[in-house]
C-alpha cells in the first residue's frame, strides 16, 4: 500500500534524498520537536574492529535480525555479532509521513518482480515495484507501521501442518513479549502489554474519514473491534509502531538499547556474500562478507543465523550451496544441500484503483496545504501510520462463514495515487506515465481517499532463484501473482465490499463518490461489471510489500519445507532462518508484528538449544 504522506521532495533532496526549498522549515521544525519530545538512546555503535570468531553471527538486522541480536546477548556469556548491508537511520526516517519517499532512496534495494501476465499490467515492463529495506531495522524503516498480528488460525494452521510451538495458543505470549502499548484502553486488554521495546499505539490525530470507515462497518453489520485479538472480522482504526510521533523500528526499538553490551558487535554496511560450511561435516563455520571494499571471513562457533528477509535469505543460501539441484547446477554453484529454497514465495497483493472523491476538505491534498506553517503542524500530527488510518478485515462470498477467518483485509487511507500531485507516489509504484496521466492527473486539485481491498491467503505461489553467482545481483523473483483464479475471484468479491463500504449512508456527509473515470485498460468492459473489476484489478495492482515462505518451516515429512520447527536448516548443522521466509503460509495481516514474534521466538530456540 502507498499513501502519500506529506511529500517534501525537495526537503529529502537536501538532505541527500532528493531536492531543496521552502519544506526544509517544517522538517526541521518537526526534528527539532521529536529530539525534544523522544527516546533519548542514542545511535548504535558501528564497531569497525571485529573479533575473529563470535558464538553467534546474524545475518541482516531487519524486523528479526535486530530482535535476535537483543535476545541472544541477554546472556552474557554469548558473544554476537550482528551484520547489516544498510547504515542506520536518520532523521528523516524517522517522520511517518516520509515513508513514500524512502523508496528509491539509498535505504532501498528497489527490487522489481519479473514481468507479469496476470498482474502488475499497469506498471512499466508489467513489473511491479519491491523496496525493501537496507538499513538498520531493515524493511521496518521503509513500512507504513501499521501493527497487525495476524489471525489467531493462521498460527493454528501452521501448527496443524506439523510444527509444535507455533499454534496460537504458543505465540500470543512472543507477540506480547514485545510489546509496548501506549493505548490505555488497549494496553489493559489480555491481548496486549507494556513494558516491552517495542511502541505500539494508534495514531494520535487522524482525519474524520476513518471515524466514518469504522461506523460503515457497523452499517454493514461488522464490529468495531480491536482486530489484534482472537477475533479478526470487524474495523477499526489503525494501530501502529509508533512512539510518540516517531517511527518505531526495530533497529530503534531493539538495537539501540543494547548498545554498550560489551558481548554485542555491530558491522554495519557490511554485505554478505556467503554462508562458509565445511562440505564434509555439513556444518556453517563462518560468514564472509565485503566491507569498506574489502573480504572479510569471521567465524561463527556455535551458529549462523540468516535473517535477510523473505528475498536474500534464500539469495544467501542458494548462493552458499544450499538450495534446488537443478538451478544451482546450472547456476555453477557446488551443492551442499539440495532443498526447496527460494520456492513457496507468497505475498499480499491489494487493487489501488478505488478512488473516492469528496466535496469537503478531509483528505490529505498536498497541493492544498498553503504555509509551513500548516504542513508543520500536519508532520507533527499526521504522524502515525504514514497515512494509513483504517483497517479492516471482511469475508467474501468464497470465504468460511463459521470461522472467523476473513479472506480479505482493507487498507483505507486518506488520500489516493493522485493526492500527492503526481510527485512521488506513481513513480514508486512504477505505473507507466500515459495511465497514471490520463486516469489520476485530472485529480491533483481533488480531496480523495481511497479503500484497497487486499487478498489474505493467496493460493498462488512464485519463487526466488539466482539471476548471477554474483551476489550483488538481486535475485529474481516471479510471484506469479493470480496464478490461481480463486485468488481473482476473492478480489472480486472483496473490492465490491469495498465499493459498499464507501456507500454507507455515513460518507454521505462529506459528498463522497467513486470517481467514475474507468482505467484506460479497460475502457470497453461495462464500468463496475466482474470483467471490469478483474481488469482493474490486474492493471493497478498493489503489492503491500510482503513477501514471505521463502524458506518454509515444516515437519520432514514436507518436502517443501526448508527449516524444521526449530527453524534449523535441513541437514546442515549451526544454521537456522529466522525472518519472514519461515512462514508456511503468509498470516492473514501485515506482516511486521508477526517477523518480529517470529524473532523473539527463533531466538528463544536458539537460547534452550544452548543453554
Ligand atoms: C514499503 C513497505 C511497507 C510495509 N508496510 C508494512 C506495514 O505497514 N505493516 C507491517 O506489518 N508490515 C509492513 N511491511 C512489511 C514488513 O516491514 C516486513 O514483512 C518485515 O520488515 C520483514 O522483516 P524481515 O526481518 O523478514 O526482513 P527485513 O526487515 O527486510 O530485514 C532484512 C535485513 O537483512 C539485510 N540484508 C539483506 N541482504 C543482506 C546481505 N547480503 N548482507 C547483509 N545484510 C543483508 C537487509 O539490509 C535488511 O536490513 C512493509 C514493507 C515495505 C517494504
Ligand atoms: C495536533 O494534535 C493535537 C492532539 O494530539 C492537537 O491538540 C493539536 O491542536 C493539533 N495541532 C494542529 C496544528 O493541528
Ligand atoms: C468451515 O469450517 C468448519 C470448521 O472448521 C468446517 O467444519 C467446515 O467443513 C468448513 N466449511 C467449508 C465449506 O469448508
Amino acid at each position: 500500500m502507498v499513501v502519500p504522506g506529506l511529500g517534501a521532495t525537495s526537503v529529502l533532496t537536501s538532505l541527500g534524498l532528493f531536492g531543496s526549498g521552502i519544506w526544509m522549515i517544517p522538517l526541521l521544525l518537526s526534528t527539532y520537536y521529536r529530539y525534544d519530545r523522544v527516546d533519548p538512546e542514542s545511535k548504535p555503535i558501528d564497531q569497525q574492529n571485529l573479533l575473529p570468531e563470535y558464538d553467534f553471527i546474524i545475518i541482516g538486522g531487519g524486523s528479526a535480525g535486530a530482535v535476535v541480536a537483543n535476545r541472544l546477548t541477554e546472556n552474557p556469556k554469548h558473544s554476537v555479532l550482528l551484520i547489516e548491508a544498510g547504515p542506520d537511520e536518520n532523521e528523516v526516517t524517522d517522520v511517518p509521513s516520509f515513508s513514500a519517499y524512502l523508496q528509491l532512496s539509498n535505504f532501498d534495494y528497489a527490487y522489481k518482480t519479473t514481468p507479469q501476465s496476470r498482474a502488475c499490467l499497469g506498471m512499466v515492463n508489467n513489473r511491479c515495484n519491491w523496496p525493501r529495506g537496507k538499513v538498520l531495522g531493515g524493511s521496518s524503516v521503509l513500512n507504513y507501521m501499521v501493527y497487525v498480528r495476524g489471525n489467531k488460525n493462521d498460527f493454528d494452521h501452521w501448527g496443524n501442518l506439523g510444527n509444535p510451538g507455533w499454534d496460537y495458543k504458543s505465540v500470543l505470549p512472543y507477540f506480547l513479549k514485545s510489546e509496548d502499548n501506549r493505548n490505555p484502553y488497549l494496553a489493559r486488554s489480555p491481548y496486549h502489554a507494556t513494558g516491552g521495546y517495542l511502541t505500539v499505539q494508534e495514531a494520535p490525530w487522524h482525519t474524520p474519514l476513518v471515524a466514518a470507515f469504522v461506523e460503515a462497518g457497523t452499517e454493514l453489520g461488522y464490529e468495531n473491534r480491536d482486530i489484534n485479538s482472537d477475533k479478526q472480522s470487524g474495523y477499526m482504526i489503525a494501530q501502529g509502531t509508533i512512539r510518540r510521533g516517531s517511527r518505531c523500528s526495530t533497529g530503534k526499538a531493539f538495537v539501540r538499547p543494547i548498545r554498550l553490551r560489551p558481548n554485542f558487535h555491530l558491522a554495519l554496511n557490511a554485505f554478505v556474500t556467503k554462508i562458509e560450511i565445511d562440505p564434509t561435516t555439513k556444518r556453517a563455520w563462518g560468514v564472509e562478507f565485503v566491507r569498506h571494499n574489502r573480504k572479510q571471513v569471521i567465524r561463527a562457533r556455535r551458529e549462523v543465523i540468516l535473517s535477510a528477509g523473505a528475498l536474500n535469505s534464500p539469495q544467501i543460501l542458494m548462493l552458499s550451496g544450499i538450495g534446488p539441484r537443478d538451478h544451482l547446477q546450472a547456476m555453477g554453484i557446488p551443492i551442499i544441500k539440495d532443498l526447496p529454497v527460494g520456492n513457496n514465495l507468497m505475498d499480499h497483493l491489494g487493487f489501488g484503483g478505488l478512488t473516492f472523491i469528496v466535496d469537503k476538505p478531509v483528505a490529505i491534498l498536498q497541493n492544498k496545504l498553503p504555509a509551513a506553517a500548516a504542513t508543520t503542524a500536519y508532520v507533527l500530527n499526521e504522524s502515525g501510520n504514514g497515512g494509513l488510518e483504517g483497517i479492516a478485515f471482511v469475508n467474501t462470498i468464497y470465504a468460511n462463514q463459521t470461522l472467523d477467518w476473513p479472506d480479505i483485509q482493507f487498507h483505507m487511507a486518506p488520500a489516493s495515487i493522485n493526492s500527492d500531485g503526481g510527485a512521488q507516489v506513481w513513480k514508486i509504484l512504477g505505473l507507466k506515465p500515459e495511465v497514471y496521466k490520463e486516469m489520476w492527473a485530472p485529480l491533483h486539485d481533488t480531496y480523495t481517499w481511497t479503500i484497497m481491498p487486499l487478498l489474505l491467503r493467496p493460493k498462488s505461489r512464485g519463487w526466488v532463484r539466482l539471476q548471477s553467482k554474483n551476489p550483488f545481483v538481486p535475485p529474481l523473483m516471479n510471484p506469479n501473482y493470480f496464478d490461481d483464479p480463486l485468488d481473482m475471484l476473492t478480489m472480486i468479491d472483496g473490492a465490491k465490499i469495498a465499493l459498499r463500504t464507501a456507500a454507507a449512508k455515513v460518507f454521505k456527509q462529506f459528498g463522497t463518490r467513486l470517481y467514475q473515470k474507468p482505467l484506460p485498460p479497460c475502457k470497453h468492459l461495462p464500468f463496475l461489471s466482474d470483467e471490469y473489476l478483474e481488469c482493474g484489478i490486474r492493471t493497478v495492482s498493489m503489492t503491500i510489500y510482503h513477501q514471505s515462505g521463502t524458506a518454509k518451516m515444516g515437519p520432514p515429512s514436507d518436502p517443501e519445507a526448508v527449516v524444521d520447527p526449530r527453524l534449523r536448516v535441513y541437514g546442515i548443522k549451526g544454521l537456522r532462518v529466522i525472518d519472514a521466509s519461515i512462514m508456511p503460509q503468509v498470516v492473514s495481516g501485515n506482516t511486521n508484528a508477526a517477523v518480529i514474534m517470529i524473532g523473539e521466538k527463533g531466538a528463544d530456540l536458539v537460547k534452550e538449544d544452548w543453554r
